[in-house]
Order: C-alpha cells, then sequence, then structure tokens
C-alpha cells in the first residue's frame, strides 16, 4: 500500500493509504431530506428522477451539504438505479414508496440493451462536469467530487425484485437455479458500470464508490462469485484506464467476509457500515486498504453528547491509519441539519 501520493486533496491522500494530518470526512446521503434547500428543490422539479436528470438542479444538490458544511468529499447526485433504467427497464420512484422497476426475469432478459446507455445517461455526465466546475469556482479546494455506481449484484438484486427488499428472494432463486442466465445479467451490469463510471472519471470524478448495499444478503458462495468476482472485473479495467483514481467499496452487510472483499478486489479503500465493530475494521481491514466509516446514522440523528462520544469512539479506534470518517449507512431524513455541523467540528478538532 503506498504511504505517500501528490495528490493536493486530503481525501484523495487517504483513499490511497496515506494517514492524512486532518481525517477528510463526508457522508452518504449527504444530499438529501434532511436539508431544507434540497425540499426546496425537489418540490419545485416535481419529482426525484427530474432533478436525478437535470445537470443544473442535480450540480446544485450535490454542493447544496458542500456549501454547508465543507466536507472533504462531493458525492455526485444521482441514483445507483439509473444504470437498470439506461438498460431498458422501465423506473419509477413514488413518494413514500422507494423505487419501483418493473421486474426483470430470465424471459425477459433479452429485451434489455447494454449497447446504448449513454442516451439515458448523458446528463449525468454533464452533471459531473458541471459540478467539477462548481467546486472549483466556489473554490472548494479540499472536497474532492465522488462519482458512483451500484455494485452488479446489488443492482441486479434490484432488477429482478422490481423494488426494496428485505432478502431479495427473487435475485437469489435466479442465481441459484439459471446460474448461466444470471451470469448474463451481471455481466450486462458489469460492463456497463466499467462505462459508466470510466464516463464519470472523464467528466471530473476524482474517486469512485461502488455501492454494493444488499452484500449482507449473499451467502459465501454467492459472494465469491456475484460479489467478489464482477468488482475484481470493474476495479481492473478502471485500474487500467485510470490508475490514479481511487476506488472505494462499499460492501454493506458484508461481516467477516469483508477480508476476502478487501484482499481480492483491488479496491484502494473499502466502506465500513455501522454493523462491524471499527476496532474489527481496524485490525482486520485497514493493513489492506483505507478504511472508510462507520458511525451509525442513529447518532447524528440522536445528537448532544451521544453523538460526540460515537465520533470519537469512531475516530479512535480507527484514526491512526489511512481513514474516511463517514456513517455505516446513509443520513436519515429526520436529522437536525446542526447535528451535521457539530459532527464536522469533532471530525475537524481530532488531532
Ligand atoms: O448524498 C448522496 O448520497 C448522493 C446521492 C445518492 C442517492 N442515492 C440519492 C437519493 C446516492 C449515492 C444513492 C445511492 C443509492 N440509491 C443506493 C446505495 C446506497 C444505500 O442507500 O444503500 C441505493 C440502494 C439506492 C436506491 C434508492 N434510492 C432507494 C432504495 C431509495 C428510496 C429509499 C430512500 O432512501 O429514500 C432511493 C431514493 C433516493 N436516492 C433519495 C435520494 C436523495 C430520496 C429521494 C427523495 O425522496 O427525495
Amino acid at each position: 500500500m503506498p504511504t505517500m501520493t501528490t495528490d493536493r486533496k486530503t481525501i484523495l491522500r487517504a483513499l490511497k493509504g496515506e494517514k492524512t494530518a486532518r481525517v477528510p470526512w463526508w457522508l452518504m446521503r449527504q444530499a438529501g431530506r434532511y436539508l431544507p434547500e434540497y425540499r426546496e428543490l425537489r418540490a419545485q422539479a416535481g419529482g426525484f428522477l427530474n432533478m436525478v436528470y437535470n445537470p443544473a438542479l442535480a450540480s446544485e444538490i450535490t454542493l447544496q451539504p458542500v456549501r454547508r458544511y465543507r466536507m472533504n468529499g462531493a458525492i455526485l447526485f444521482s441514483d445507483i438505479l439509473v444504470i437498470p433504467q439506461a438498460l431498458g427497464q422501465a423506473l419509477r420512484f413514488e413518494t413514500g414508496e422507494g423505487p419501483v422497476l418493473d421486474p426483470v426475469t430470465p424471459d425477459t432478459l433479452t429485451s434489455l440493451d447494454g449497447t446504448a446507455i449513454d442516451r439515458t445517461l448523458g446528463p449525468v455526465y454533464d452533471t459531473v462536469a458541471m459540478t467539477a466546475e462548481k467546486l472549483c469556482g466556489e473554490g472548494f479546494d479540499d472536497t474532492a467530487l465522488i462519482g458512483f455506481a451500484g455494485a452488479p449484484w446489488t443492482i441486479a438484486c434490484y432488477m429482478a425484485e422490481g423494488k426494496g427488499s428485505r432478502d431479495f428472494h427473487a435475485a437469489k432463486i435466479w442465481a441459484v437455479q439459471q446460474p448461466d442466465s444470471f451470469a448474463a445479467l451481471i455481466g450486462m451490469i458489469t460492463d456497463a458500470t466499467i462505462h459508466y463510471l470510466s464516463r464519470q472519471i472523464d467528466a471530473g470524478a476524482e474517486a469512485v464508490q461502488i455501492f454494493d448495499s444488499w452484500a449482507g444478503v449473499a451467502d459465501a458462495d454467492m459472494f465469491d462469485r456475484w460479489i467478489i468476482a464482477p468488482t475484481v472485473a470493474i476495479v481492473a479495467a478502471l485500474k487500467e484506464k485510470y490508475p490514479a483514481v481511487p476506488v472505494i467499496g462499499f460492501p454493506r452487510g458484508a461481516g467477516e467476509k469483508a477480508r476476502a472483499y478487501v484482499q481480492k478486489t483491488g479496491v484502494d479503500a473499502i466502506g465500513v457500515d455501522f454493523a462491524t465493530d471499527p476496532a474489527w475494521a481496524r485490525d482486520h481491514l485497514q493493513g489492506h486498504a483505507c478504511v472508510q466509516g462507520n458511525m451509525d446514522p442513529a447518532y447524528l440523528l440522536a445528537g448532544g453528547v451521544e453523538m460526540e462520544r460515537a465520533a470519537r469512539h469512531v475516530l479512535t479506534c480507527l484514526g491512526d491509519r489511512a481513514f474516511v470518517f463517514n456513517l455505516g449507512h446513509g443520513v436519515i431524513k429526520e436529522t437536525n441539519p446542526d447535528s451535521v455541523a457539530r459532527l464536522g467540528q469533532i471530525i475537524r478538532e481530532y488531532r
């Protein structure tokens, strides 16, 4: 693991394995419903996807939390489910209901088309370029733009199920009973993801995160075949073209399998969920990659001294080596924006 690089931005140095003088931070779902300025734009836009595919709006939303709190990472405002949509699967977001897709089955798989995804995704690349320009223009010289995509497993889970689920049995049954056809689905998503992340990097993303939000529903065999293997392919393809751009993997719920993930996939950094003990992450993961995480967002929701104690515990466990402070999952929408400001202060005061 390299210990010194020439990157100026703190977070990029940390992601590449350097212990930085200040602990860099950003939060999953830092742009979203807990911010009144987000809710206002959302009401004007008339729907979530109208914001995602509008570069002027999406770049504004990306910047909103950064203007308030000066995080070291600006996460692109988009969604992981734009990939199924770009492959030809109908997608809608209904208020209070979350995403809904027309489920794909082994029989309808051939109706998807991976050859023209940029017809849908073009505005996302424009958002990246516009956001990079704004970050620079507004003087955020220690904030890096982070692009992202869903991991093939998590995307396949949503594509097969058509909506959120506790256990994603539709995808698992498909994987178990018709592994060749499931491999075709995973392969199609993997290729689309490599292309999509490459284009984000071309447009100005300085790091990328692969969200495997449903890694926790896979058993050990599925984890090897449908999580580790496609992630290896994505990381290898990106590293060949963009060796300097850090890749963060977030296999949520992987538990002890996070160890194999970090050793085999080639990611520069591993996002750790809040169910993982940060001391375990330090002992088993941090020797292999930068660790990013992992305060429970419930503490941010609670605020006050309980949050301060939880934040300091994570900092103390993980702050001695390459580390990016984050939550163990996304900001909860009822969170008080003032608590985020206080959290930023605690992180900046550490060391
Ligand atoms: O600040 C950010 O994190 C930036 C943008 C971002 C969104 N979604 C915006 C969003 C990112 C990185 C995502 C990733 C994403 N999307 C994931 C992986 C991370 C995770 O949460 O595990 C997943 C699983 C999705 C799919 C998705 N999008 C779901 C299940 C939902 C509904 C549940 C929810 O949290 O509302 C969404 C909607 C969504 N994506 C919202 C935002 C801001 C809320 C939309 C709204 O109602 O305004």
